[in-house]
């Protein structure tokens, strides 16, 4: 299977390259500016272009068994937000068309805290959580996974836990440490897991060792309701009636024979 990897050059997206290239996969990183895919293992196939540019991702998506998506805009503010970390989806699943494609979104934990100070200033959570709709409801198999802070954990914490409902909100590490590499393990190890799809979860680590067994992990877990736009636990505080209309637009046209409609 090839798997496409958006946000490749970032500090998930390369470590997420290499261990699906480690799990036998073929491994194809989008990449917007070529000399930063210098460092990324000779075994992933480069393609240039950029999620804000449609007309740039028709070679990247040809093909495709799966996408993975580790974006990030951080420190773009709402527009950067808005046209990658919501738009940058939008765009590749577009792109992606008819095509069957397995989906794995990295979002961030407290993505569904409206109020604190950092969504204020970025809407980073509300874009980021639209891209999660739009995964939702494209009738895609998907997974989305909301880490903690990366590489807050100690040397001892590789004990992962699974949680839903995003209920820890305090904006902090305290909500949650994980390492880098275990959150691209996890990303990658979604791909092919039966039990992972159609699931949305927060991924934090506590002290003790690394799980082996990721199946069962992904199997604890509820699923989303088919066509949702939240996940499974997730508290109803963003309404599609209060949603800009380009927002319902995208996912009227997004949106899976069968699933609800979102005027
Ligand atoms: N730090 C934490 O503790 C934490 C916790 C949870 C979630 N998160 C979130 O996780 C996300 C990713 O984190 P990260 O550390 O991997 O970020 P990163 O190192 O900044 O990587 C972001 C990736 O997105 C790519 N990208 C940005 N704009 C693009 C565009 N227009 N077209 C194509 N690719 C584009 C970047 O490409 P370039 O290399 O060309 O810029 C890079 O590959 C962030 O949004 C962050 O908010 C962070």
């Amino acid at each position: 299977m090839i798997v496409l990897v958006v946000g490749a050059t970032g500090s998930i997206g390369r470590l997420v390259v290499e261990e699906a290239i480690r799990q036998g996969f073929t491994v194809r990183a989008l990449v917007r500016d070529p000399a930063k895919a210098r460092g990324l293992p000779s075994e992933a196939r480069v393609i240039v272009g950029d999620v804000t540019r449609p007309e740039t991702l028709a070679d990247a998506v040809d093909g495709v068994g799966a996408v993975v998506f580790t974006l990030g805009s951080d420190g773009a503010g709402k527009v950067g937000a808005e046209s990658v970390d919501y738009g940058g989806v939008r765009n590749v699943l577009r792109a992606l068309g008819k095509r069957m494609a397995r989906i794995v979104l990295m979002t961030a934990i407290g993505v569904t805290n409206r109020t604190g100070a950092y969504n204020r200033a970025t809407e980073a959570h509300d874009w980021k959580r639209r891209s999660e709709r739009l995964v939702r409801v494209s009738g895609l198999p998907y997974t989305i996974v909301r880490p903690g802070w990366f590489d807050y954990n100690r040397s001892d914490q590789h004990r992962l836990m699974l949680l839903q409902g995003d209920a820890r909100q305090s904006g902090d590490p305290s909500d949650g440490v994980v390492a880098r590499r275990q959150i691209a393990e996890v990303l990658v190890h979604s791909l092919v897991s039966d039990r992972a799809a159609r699931k949305t979860f927060e991924l934090v680590a506590a002290t003790g060792p690394a799980p082996d067994d990721f199946d069962a992990l992904f199997a604890a877990l509820d699923p989303d309701p088919p066509g949702a736009l939240d996940g499974v636990h997730d508290r109803p505080n963003m309404p599609l009636d209060g949603e800009p209309q380009r927002v319902r637009d995208d996912l009227n046209a997004i949106i899976a024979p069968k699933s609800v409609h979102a005027s």
